[in-house]
């Protein structure tokens, strides 16, 4: 038997701009899937949702799962006598990357269960081609996060590892709306948005790229509260896309007047789930916050390592 988990992910500055060619920073967190695979009969399995794949019977219920079995076939040679399950911690369709942490950690277990050490470069191009079934036009955002772990600067389809000494009593809360939504139709609706209003929003877009610049430069620096400062701005350029809801926002303001340095949506909004950095001295105050308004927030951290045996 071979498990690997690989982490899911938070965008801390710059989504949706970055359709347009601005830069993003993304996040690896340590909220996991993770897959084992053993000998079987060519079938992958979630615990979470039942049969997602069965090569025998040629029930295909994720079609970015077949690419990664294909892909795999084809590169080194995998052949269908293999049952993987998959457990996952990162809530679906909620912005946090968990299609792709899915395909990185089965890719991972099923190239481990082969008896290779899996390559990076190998998981890395094996997921993307999952990604690209599920999204039409994958940044590649969510697949490299999850395979190198980190923080990354992305920008025009570079993407460059960011140096971020986190400090241990800096924590990173994410709260999950429990409302899913899809990513492409939020994009399609924002893209209409700057159409309709192309000189307006071409002002909020040059904002948000000076934004992701100054995010990068506190980051380096360590500087957390004009760090939170700047998620609070990103969040009201979000508003002025209109991705928000009064649902996300009386998360985001519950955790903001409750002390969190800064929040915001995080990912296509509509939905999903917002992202938070609070001190240590203000957590207890602002988990309480959240606890009663009925929702259980993840305490993360970054991940830095990406996918790995388990
Ligand atoms: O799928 P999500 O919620 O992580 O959002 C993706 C981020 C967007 O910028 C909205 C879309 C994209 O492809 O970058």
């Amino acid at each position: 038997m071979a498990c690997s988990i690989a982490p899911g992910k938070v965008i801390l500055f710059g989504e949706h701009f970055v359709v347009k060619g601005k830069p993003a920073i993304g996040a690896a967190v340590n909220v996991y899937a993770k897959a084992c695979a053993g000998p079987g009969r060519g079938v992958v399995e979630s615990r979470q949702l039942g049969l997602l794949l069965d090569l025998d019977s040629g029930r295909v219920l994720d079609k970015g799962l077949l690419r990664v079995y294909q892909e795999l076939s084809s590169r080194i040679g995998l052949t269908k006598d293999f049952h993987v399950i998959i457990d996952s911690e990162i809530p679906m369709a909620a912005g946090m990357g968990s299609s792709a942490a899915v395909a990185v950690s089965t890719a991972h277990a099923l190239a481990a269960l082969k008896g290779l050490d899996p390559d990076k470069k190998l998981i890395w191009e094996v997921s993307f081609e999952a990604e690209k079934v599920y999204h039409v036009k994958p940044s590649g955002i969510d697949n490299t996060l999850s395979t190198y772990g980190g923080v990354l600067y992305y920008q025009g389809g570079e993407f460059k590892r960011v140096e971020v000494k986190w400090p241990d009593d800096i924590y990173l809360l994410i709260v999950d709306s429990g409302v899913k939504r899809s990513t492409g139709q939020v994009v399609e609706d924002v893209l209409r948005r700057y159409e309709k209003y192309h000189r307006v929003m071409s002002g909020i877009y040059d904002a948000a790229g000076a934004l992701v610049e100054e995010a990068l430069k506190a980051l380096e620096r360590g500087d957390f509260a004009r760090l939170g400062e700047l998620m609070d701005i990103n969040h009201g350029l979000l508003v002025s896309l209109g991705v928000s809801t009064p649902l996300l926002d009386s998360l985001i303001w519950a955790v903001r007047e409750a002390g969190a340095l800064g929040a915001k949506i995080c990912g296509a909004g509509r939905g999903g789930v917002i992202i938070a950095i609070v001190d240590e001295a203000k957590l207890p105050k602002v988990l309480d916050k959240i606890s009663q308004q009925g929702r259980k927030p993840m305490v993360a951290r970054i991940d830095s390592e990406g996918v790995r045996r388990s």
